[in-house]
């Protein structure tokens, strides 16, 4: 597996990638790798001849408020999982490579209004417009063929399929499912700062979505007796503050007030310091997107 850290030296690699008339796969991470990237990286090997991984912290979607500078960062470790998943380069911007003038004097954005503001958008006015920024940029540095996010972040997977869509970019959107420990919890390189008691905690919100999974399929139809529902779960539990419970249409993140035939019930809670989020995506034909959910461990 190479390291590149450098626009140029990365692109002057690909383009003899591509002369060989090989496929190459994006996987964006932000690095602290586990096992759902490890999917993601799967999934883009088999899919492709060539898998690039970025580990890239991306300044320009923390709030001032949030986590940036402590948001857990180990690339030797991230670099031994890297290359043992089978990718080939990995690619290791420096915040001064992906800004050269600084990401504060950054004069040019994608911003995927509407989508961007409802659900995590509310309490985090411009992260999506960072997330879909920097991916716009890779997307540009590494021309994919493929590039492959995880479902836990549905709202990160409809902005990034929309900006796609009405920006022309030649790359086909892979959504991977979610990976989860053997209680439920979504992977997230931000459990580990969940304290023992924290971590416990955290169950529930999956356990919530097991709930509302169970009254569709029993054929509830009106979110706010799914959301009521959920909340009862949750509330048990009292350090968990919930940020939002959204029932959906993934088509353009609009709240339903009745469920017709798909349905992204997704949360985000705060347990601790820690914000957590989670969804599933329900269809009437085939109940929640099963198939889609792994357990790990
Ligand atoms: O999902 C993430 O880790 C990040 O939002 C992404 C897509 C790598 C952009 O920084």
């Amino acid at each position: 597996m190479d390291i590149i850290s450098r626009v140029m030296d990365l692109k002057t690699s690909l383009k003899q990638t591509r002369l060989k008339g090989k496929t190459i796969a994006l996987v964006p991470t932000m690095g602290y790798l586990h096992d759902g990237h490890l999917a993601l990286m799967r999934q883009a090997k088999m899919d492709h001849d060539l898998v690039v991984v970025s580990i890239f912290v991306n300044p320009l979607q923390f709030g001032p408020q949030e986590d940036y500078q402590v948001y857990p960062r180990d690339l030797n470790r991230d670099a031994e999982l890297a290359a043992a998943a089978g990718v080939d380069i990995l690619f290791t911007p420096l915040v001064g490579e992906m800004y050269p003038r600084g990401h504060q004097n950054m004069l040019t954005f994608v911003d995927v209004h509407a989508l961007g503001e409802r659900l995590c958008g509310v309490s985090r006015p411009d992260h999506f417009r960072g997330v879909a920024t920097v991916v716009a940029k890779l997307f540009h540095i590494v021309e994919p063929d493929g590039a492959y996010f995880g479902q836990k972040d549905a709202q990160q997977v409809i902005v990034i399929e929309r900006m796609v869509e009405d920006l022309n970019i030649n790359v086909k959107v892979v959504a991977v499912p979610t990976v989860r420990e053997a209680d439920g919890l979504a992977l997230s390189s931000r459990n580990i700062y969940l304290s023992s008691a924290e971590r416990q905690a955290a169950q529930l919100l999956y356990k919530s979505l097991d709930l509302a999974k169970e009254k569709l399929g029993a054929g509830e139809r009106d979110a706010a007796v799914i959301v009521s529902e959920m909340r009862r779960i949750l509330a048990v539990e009292p350090l968990i503050k919930i940020d939002y419970i959204s029932v959906s249409d993934p088509a353009d993140l609009a709240e339903q007030k009745i469920i017709k035939k798909t349905a992204l019930v997704a949360l985000a809670a705060q347990i601790g310091r820690t914000r957590l989020i989670d969804n599933m995506i329900w269809r009437e034909s085939a109940g929640v997107n099963s198939g889609a959910d792994q357990f790990a461990g």
